[in-house]
């Protein structure tokens, strides 16, 4: 089958790699793509959310599955535009419907999904200009740390962890009054801190059955030891040595299955990846947020991981056979290690030469391209992720050693990484 892949980034790139091995794929498009998603299928110059220009290049291709990477489009709609149009309302579309998606487009609509369905979560309160000196005055009498987040999406910026009650009430009046992350923070959930080991598990469902694909552990801070700001994400491993038969009989039984079960109650058309970020607090899983896609960089080990044709999984989604699909796991470990411009997360330079991205790759060794483009008969860095260098190894140790290996071969001016990616799983 012909299918289009949307989305730029080192996800995507896996994606790409992954969909391009299976059986059923005749011809990959990828829009808009990067210089790496062209190894695996053309790229093709159209935005993400551009719905009219996709629908037009899917009748022109005769596209019959879309797979969609990143929230931005889901959020806004795009399965929705393809069912609502019958010309293209036969296309597979591995996403989820706007309404469901907002278990990623409001913090406010997950919590209380959450909170309907029994799923463990941080306790919290939602407010609003309207309700705005009751926040004030919640915020002066709640312990501390105390953590505020953007409703809408805000790039993965939108949450605050405050460890004083000024900067708590500073970025509440920022959020809401200042509309610091503009219509994503004219309404505030403020949620207690939880205090845990966190991780990344992924289902896909059809909304009604699903499969789980294997677990991840990212690392958000810029800095080794998980220091200093917060970013898109450095670096990523699979599997997650805590998540035991035990903690995961939890996940299953407390979080993933409750969250199936509660869409199909609550007429949620979801047809896709749920992303459930987890915290582990003293054995016990609670869900931190909901996305309605996979993550970036997990997706880099995750997929590397997998075994089984995930477009043969996309099928059985579509058909209602999720429940007899079989995921086959390669037992070996992944680490992915992200290379990032000098400067990120702050502000930093692109348009820098890279050199060594084909040399640094070998048979234990993808690497997946994000904030690279090409120019003047080169590739050049285009944004602050820069690529995720996978390997596997037989323990997490060993394959962070190796994507170490390959990073000495590749160059660029101010690029940076974390080499603790997975420090804390050492054996
Ligand atoms: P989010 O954008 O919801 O993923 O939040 C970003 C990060 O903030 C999470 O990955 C956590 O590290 C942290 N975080 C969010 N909510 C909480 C919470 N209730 N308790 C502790 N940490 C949190
Ligand atoms: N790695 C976290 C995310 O994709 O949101």
């Amino acid at each position: 089958m012909n299918i289009l892949l949307l989305g730029t980034g080192g996800r995507e790139h896996a994606m790409a790699w992954k969909i391009k091995q299976s059986a059923h794929c005749t011809a990959l498009f990828i829009a808009p793509g990067n210089p790496g998603t062209a190894f695996c299928g053309e790229n093709i110059a159209i935005g993400v959310n551009d719905f009219p220009a996709l629908g037009a290049f899917c009748l022109e291709k005769n596209i019959q599955m879309l797979v969609v990477g990143p929230e931005d489009p889901l959020v806004n709609g795009v399965y929705n535009y393809f069912k609502a149009d019958p010309s293209l309302s036969t296309i597979t579309v591995v996403g989820p419907s706007a309404k469901a998606a907002l278990l990623e487009g409001s913090k406010a609509f997950a919590k209380a999904f959450m909170e309907r369905n029994g799923i463990p979560t941080a306790g919290y309160r939602e407010f609003t200009k309207e309700n705005y000196s009751e926040g004030v005055a919640y915020l002066q009498s709640h312990s501390l740390p105390i953590v505020l987040k953007a409703d809408g999406l805000a790039a993965g910026k939108g949450v605050v962890i405050a460890q004083t009650t000024e900067e708590a009430l500073d970025s509440f009046e920022d959020m809401i009054q200042s509309s610091r992350f503009g219509t994503a923070s004219e309404r505030v959930v403020v949620e207690e801190f939880l205090t845990g080991v966190e991780l990344s598990m992924f289902a896909l469902t059809d909304g009604k059955d699903f499969v789980l694909l294997p677990e991840a552990k990212d690392y958000k801070r810029i800095g080794e030891g998980d220091t200093g700001p917060n970013t898109g994400g450095m670096g990523a491993v699979s599997p997650v040595p805590f998540a035991d038969a035990a903690f995961m009989k939890k996940v299953m039984d407390q979080v993933v299955k409750p969250t199936i079960s509660g869409l199909l109650k609550e007429n949620l058309v979801y047809k896709g990846f749920v992303f459930f970020g987890l915290i582990n607090v003293g054995g016990e899983p609670f869900v931190i947020e909901y996305n309605c896609r996979m993550g970036d960089p997990e997706t880099e080990v995750v997929l590397p991981r997998l075994k089984s044709d995930l477009v043969e999984l996309f099928l059985d989604m579509e058909n209602g056979n999720l429940a007899n699909s079989i995921v086959e796991i390669d037992p070996r470990a992944a680490a992915t290690v992200v290379l990032v411009s000098g400067g990120y997360p702050g502000d930093f330079v692109k348009g820098k030469k890279i050199s060594g991205l084909t040399t640094a790759f070998n048979e234990g060794t993808q690497i997946f391209y994000a904030g690279i483009s090409a120019k003047n008969n080169g590739l050049e860095t285009s944004g602050g992720r820069v690529a995720a260098v996978t390997s596997y190894g037989k323990s997490i140790a060993d394959a962070v050693a190796s994507s170490i290996v390959a990073i000495d071969k590749i160059e660029f001016e101010g690029m940076a990484f974390r080499k603790d990616i997975g420090y804390e799983f050492k054996n």
